[in-house]
């Protein structure tokens, strides 16, 4: 059973989805949900359903990332996780964290990369005229949003879609690639996922 360690920042949308699909059969159970805000809403969805939390607020470390990072270290070693999934994680990751947990780490980021790396994909995609949009799963590296990809989900950009309209549409798809991903992943298959 591969142990799994989920970092948030916010809402949590996708870590819900990520705890819902341990189940049963999957291969692998969430060990901890872990976040640089101690007030991010995720936290306490994730109490509620009975998943382990810690948060280390990242402005107390004012811009010395590694006291910071060697702090989610310190939970993380505790959990013991397989797999870490950033799920709406707004911390960039220096490369010693990232060299640490080298293999382990899955990001989902909200457009098809190699389009539209860092943030305002959806803006992005509307500026460019982009007929689809969506998302990807991709295991995380030293450089930004540009691992592996392990899965994208694809959705039609539509007349009069605004950046909150696109966002939905694609966090809806987000909510459904991250778990197969996450699955195959745990499952040790590396073959990429193409939902549409
Ligand atoms: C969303 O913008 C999503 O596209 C991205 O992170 C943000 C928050 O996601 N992956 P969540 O609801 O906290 O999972």
């Amino acid at each position: 059973m591969k142990r799994v360690a989920i970092l948030i920042s916010g809402g949590g949308s996708n870590m819900v989805r990520l705890l819902e699909s341990m189940t049963g059969d999957h291969p692998a159970r969430p060990v901890l949900v872990l976040s640089n805000d101690p007030a991010a809403g995720g936290l306490a969805l994730a109490h509620h359903m009975r998943v382990a939390t810690a948060a280390v607020d990242h402005r107390r470390f004012g811009r010395d990332r590694a006291a910071f990072e060697a702090e989610l270290a310190d939970h993380l070693d505790v959990a013991q996780p397989d797999i870490i999934c950033l799920a709406g994680f707004m911390r960039i990751l220096t490369p010693a964290f990232v060299d640490r947990y080298a293999g382990r780490v899955l990001n989902i980021h909200p457009s098809l990369l190699p389009k539209y790396p860092g943030l305002r994909t959806h803006q992005r995609a509307l500026d460019a005229g982009d007929e689809q949009a969506g998302a990807t799963v991709h295991q995380v590296t030293a450089d930004l949003d540009a691992g592996p990809i392990l899965g994208q989900a694809r959705v039609p950009v539509l007349p009069g879609d605004d950046t909150a309209t696109l966002a939905a549409r694609v966090l809806a798809a987000e909510h459904r690639l991250y778990p197969a991903v996450l699955r195959r992943f745990a499952a040790g298959n590396r073959d990429r996922l193409d939902l549409d």
